[in-house]
């Protein structure tokens, strides 16, 4: 007897329908997404094509990305990518999925960019602390051709796929990726910065069993746990940063809404008992 063959319209809804049921996120993009990928097209050539037929193996393709999906592994992992400002980041499961809201950090650096010269008609040097895909640095390499930029993470695996991004994106020639604990690569290199970024690692050690199974499950937890109260990185970052830092520099860092008094506090305290 000869299997149903399906086209792409029929496929795509009873995908939608079951991923529902199953109370995946956006069932119906989800489900155009994957049938994309594993086509290797765009969604807008689905609806081109809605009454194409489908083949065993491209069928036999897509369940296994659906498979995948079903067992909560982020989209974004599945495809390999992850847009940010507007740019495609190659993403894997050494690297966060680069979020909407780190756009905003880029936004407010990008306006300090604008105003900003080096000293002594030096480049400005902005450093991107905890750089896993690359997001922050390139993105704002990609707008200021001028500015040089450093980009540290302590993940080897990370390093590897930043520079991958940064070769796609054309500025690899403009960051200096270096592996190592946040400052510490840096302090024999003789670099000062003007602006400083860091998207660290922000979740309490006790919420992160609370976190969405495609967070916890498999983002990796090195991007994601700030220790006890979240503040491990933020206050390391915040009480050493003025060693890299040129005068009138700034420090800019992405934290939860909660975690913006006690930074600005500690904050205070480098500058009022001076800087170690
Ligand atoms: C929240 S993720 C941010 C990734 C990327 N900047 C973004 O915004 O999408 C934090 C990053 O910090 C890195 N990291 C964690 N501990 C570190 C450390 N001690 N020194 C340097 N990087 C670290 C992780 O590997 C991860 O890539």
């Amino acid at each position: 007897m000869n299997q149903k063959s399906w086209t792409i319209k029929e496929l795509l809804k009873i995908t939608a329908d079951y991923l529902k049921e199953k109370q995946i996120d956006s069932p119906r993009l989800t489900a155009e997404i994957l049938l994309a990928q594993q086509l290797q097209t765009n969604r807008i050539s689905l609806y081109l094509n809605f009454d194409q037929p489908l083949t065993e193996s491209e069928i036999s393709g897509y369940r296994s990305f659906i498979r995948r999906r079903l067992a909560h592994e982020p989209v974004q992992y599945i495809t390999g990518v992850q847009e940010f400002r507007s740019l495609e980041f190659i993403v894997n499961s050494h690297v966060l999925i680069p979020r909407p809201e780190t756009e905003l950090l880029v936004e407010l650096a990008a306006g300090r960019l604008e105003k900003q010269t080096g000293p002594r008609n030096c480049p400005p040097m902005v450093l991107d602390l905890g750089t896993g895909s690359g997001a922050i640095a390139i993105s704002l390499a990609k707008e200021f051709q001028e500015v040089l930029f450093w980009a540290v993470d302590i993940s080897a695996e990370a390093i590897k796929i930043a520079r991958l991004n940064a070769q796609k994106h054309g500025v690899l020639n403009k960051i200096e990726f270096l592996q190592g604990d946040l400052l510490k690569p840096l302090l024999d290199k003789g670099v000062s910065f003007d602006i400083i970024l860091s998207n660290p690692p922000y979740i309490a050690s006790h919420e992160y069993n609370d976190l969405p199974p495609e967070v916890r499950d498999y983002e990796p937890c090195i991007s994601l746990d700030g220790g006890e109260d979240g503040m491990l990185f933020i206050e390391k970052i915040i009480m050493k940063a003025h060693n890299v830092m040129n005068p009138g520099g700034w420090l800019m860092l992405e934290m939860a809404p909660g975690q913006t008094e006690k930074a600005i506090m500690m904050a205070e305290k480098v500058s009022v008992y001076g800087k170690k």
